[in-house]
């Protein structure tokens, strides 16, 4: 697609362009509408063109392809909080696929935890798998064909994330970090990159 659609804060929340386009534009739970998915065929980006045209208050607006281009794709070993710091709005693309990652709002640990922690890790702590973040959050800005070049890693560490899964506990990111450390293998994991921080 030769550009990606966004919704600016503008939005009032009635829901119009979800009545058109439900494949790509969603509610989050503050009644605001977020693209839950670029459009990825003709029909999808009529749709979207249609939700554009029809938002009452102009909300939805498109950005050149020529930014799209310049995105690389999201990984599983990316660091969370500098691709947030680069996209804010994925937060709400990751609360909307998992009420989990809501505790990323939350500024003490957003501050601590996201800094060194990767995608990957945060698929072991929601239980969410990691292809699954992967690609909504690409999907989200328009890079998902370049994350399927990308992709082995991702299938992967998919299969790694469904193992953990099996034998994985109620752990999620609305525990204290006491909790979850205590209890998830990845502990080392999560020292070493603390320990390899470089100071600020
Ligand atoms: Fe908001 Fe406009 Fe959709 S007001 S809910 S973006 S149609």
């Amino acid at each position: 697609m030769d550009k990606i659609f966004k919704v600016s804060e503008e939005c009032i929340g009635c829901q119009a362009c979800v009545g058109v386009a439900p494949d790509n534009f969603e509610m989050n739970g503050d009644h605001v509408a977020f693209l839950k998915k670029q459009p990825q065929t003709e029909e999808e980006l009529k749709k979207s063109e249609e939700a554009l045209d029809i938002c009452p208050v102009g909300a939805i607006y498109t950005e050149a392809a020529k930014i799209t281009n310049d995105i690389e794709p999201i990984l599983a070993k990316d660091n969370i909080k500098e691709v947030l710091d680069k996209y804010p709005e994925l937060k709400n693309v990751l609360v909307e696929l998992s009420p989990k990652f809501k505790r990323l709002q939350k500024p003490a640990l957003y501050n601590t935890l996201a800094r060194f922690a990767s995608f990957k890790d945060a698929s072991k702590l929601t239980g969410v798998s990691i292809c699954e973040i992967l690609h909504t959050i690409n999907d989200y800005l328009g890079v998902s064909k370049k994350l399927l070049e990308k992709a082995p890693e991702c299938i992967t560490a998919n299969q790694e994330s469904e193992n953990i899964l099996d034998k994985s506990e109620d752990i999620n990111w609305e525990e204290s970090v006491e909790r979850f450390i205590l209890n998830d293998d990845t502990l080392p994991e999560l020292s070493a990159k603390i320990t390899n921080l470089k100071p600020q």
